[in-house]
Formats: C-alpha cells, structure tokens, sequence
C-alpha cells in the first residue's frame, strides 16, 4: 500500500528500517513494488546509469519528468521521490517552487529531493509550506561533486561533522521529511539520526540511518561498470543478459533460430495457388 511521511516517521520511531529503490523506468519500477520497497527514487543517477553521462549536471527536467512517469506506472502504490536536477532549485524561490510543482503535477510523485543545506533551506521551506513533501540530501551531493572536488567521502573531520549535524537539524526544522546521508562515516549517520525526528536513508552510510538507499543498476550489476564499495552485488543481471544476447547471436548465425515453433505458415490450398 502507498505509504505517507507519518508512516516513515512511525517507522522510524518503531525501529523499522525503510527501503529505497532507485527506478527510472516502468519495468524496474514495478519490480521494485513487487518486492515490496518502501520508497521508489526516481534519482537524477538516471544520467549516469542509464543516458551514460559522466555526472548528473546534464540532467534536466524534462528527463526527470519523462522518467517520473514511466516509473510512476509501474509502481502506483509505492511513495515515489523524484530529484529534482540541477540547477532548477538555486534561482529564486518562485522559479524553484514552479519547477517542483511541475514535477509533482507531471509525475504524480509523493515527495522531491534536493541536495544540500545553506542556500537550499529556505528552498525545503518554500515547497513545504506550498504543500510539498521534500526529502533533503546531505553528505556526498553528487550535482556538487565540481565543487567538492570528486566523489568522496563527507563529514570525516570534526568541523565537518558538526557542520553536517547542524545542516541535518536545519533541514529538519525547515521541514524535510527525510534526509539522504550519502557516504559519510558510520559513526556520524548514527548521531545525526538519533538527533532528528525524521527518518536518515542511508547509502555509504553505514547500518544506523534509519533506512537505506541504492542504484538500481548498481545493486544488480546492470550495465554498471564501476561499482562504488559501498554497494552489495545483491544480483548480477548483466552477466544473464550478455550470456542471452551471445546466445541469440549464435543461433541467428546458424539457423537454430526461429525455429518452425516461432513461425506462421499458410493453408495448403493458398500455397497451391501461390506456387501453382
Ligand atoms: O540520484 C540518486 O540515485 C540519488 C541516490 C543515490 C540517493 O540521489
Ligand atoms: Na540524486
């Protein structure tokens, strides 16, 4: 059944660890509810793991919105979290707040996420007085990783630490309904969960958040060439799908395929006539 924000914040208060799922599409969508996940992120990972980019600055809204829907299809009932890209949420208040209407009304999604605290509290301020659940993202903030200079791992000083204790407190009071904690020391995700209400949704963030998040395509080793170490292999699809491929290869070059079973055929007075 289709969860809402106070059924997390009873799972978090219940000790139930929440699950999240990326999914851009309606096939992994609806393997995703299937499975019984609580929450599907229709994330701007898209970039990276499906379009083939090397960040997930070139993502727009129309390729969130495009795959919104698609992943909305195939999970009706499930809390759907869309990202909202880059760059669409550090204009003014109103700009922001359009573009998050746009995605919510075009995906028919539960929530949006956006990375960061500082100049984007008022932002998570702005959408939720507006009626909008927003999931803030904290850590490793991949659309920043220029600025951060690559994809490390967050909050490993004591300045850091306490600068993203006090961004996930101010989140929280700005209204978000969750926090993503992306790859930051174990310890750390323990304290800023146990200091917040709401629920922290873990990756490369140890076993204390609340729940946990991971890409779709990396946890099933599908078309992923570089896997970060925080991922478990929890399948490996890719392995299947080329195995089949070089199959089908194999039995078009030989003939094996289509076999008589894979044809149509015609009545035999048709074919008289045909070939007299
Ligand atoms: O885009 C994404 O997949 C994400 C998750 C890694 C949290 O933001
Ligand atoms: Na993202």
């Amino acid at each position: 059944m289709l969860k809402t924000t106070s059924d997390f914040l009873g799972m978090k208060r219940n000790g139930e660890k929440i699950t999240m799922l990326t999914a851009y599409d309606y096939p992994t969508a609806k393997f995703a509810e299937e499975a019984g996940i609580d929450m599907v992120l229709v994330g701007d990972s898209v970039g990276m793991v499906v379009l083939g980019y090397d960040s997930t600055v070139l993502v727009t809204m129309d390729d969130m919105i495009h795959h919104g829907k698609a992943a909305r299809k195939g999970s009706p009932n499930t809390f759907l979290v869309v990202d909202m890209p880059f760059g669409t949420y550090h204009g003014s208040l109103d700009q922001s707040l359009t573009n998050a209407v746009k995605i919510m009304q075009q995906t028919n999604a539960q929530a949006v996420k956006v990375e960061g605290a500082d100049d984007v509290l008022p932002v998570i301020q702005k959408l939720t007085s507006a009626g909008i659940p927003v999931i803030a993202h904290l850590g490793l903030t991949p659309q920043s990783a220029g600025v951060l200079g690559g994809y490390k791992v967050q909050g490993k000083t004591v300045e850091a630490a306490e600068k993203l204790i006090e961004d996930a407190k101010k989140c929280e009071l700005a209204g978000a309904c969750s926090v993503v904690l992306e790859c930051i020391p174990f310890q750390l995700t323990e304290k800023v969960s146990a200091s917040l209400t709401i629920p922290t949704i873990g990756i490369g963030a140890g076993v204390s958040a609340d729940g946990q998040v991971l890409v779709f395509h990396d946890m099933v080793k599908y078309g992923t060439h570089h896997v970060p170490k925080f991922v478990h292999e929890f399948a490996n699809v890719g392995v299947s799908i080329v195995e089949g491929i070089s199959q089908y290869v194999q039995d078009v070059k030989n003939e094996t395929f289509p076999a008589e079973k894979h044809s149509f055929t015609m009545k035999e007075d048709q074919l008289q006539q045909l070939y007299g």
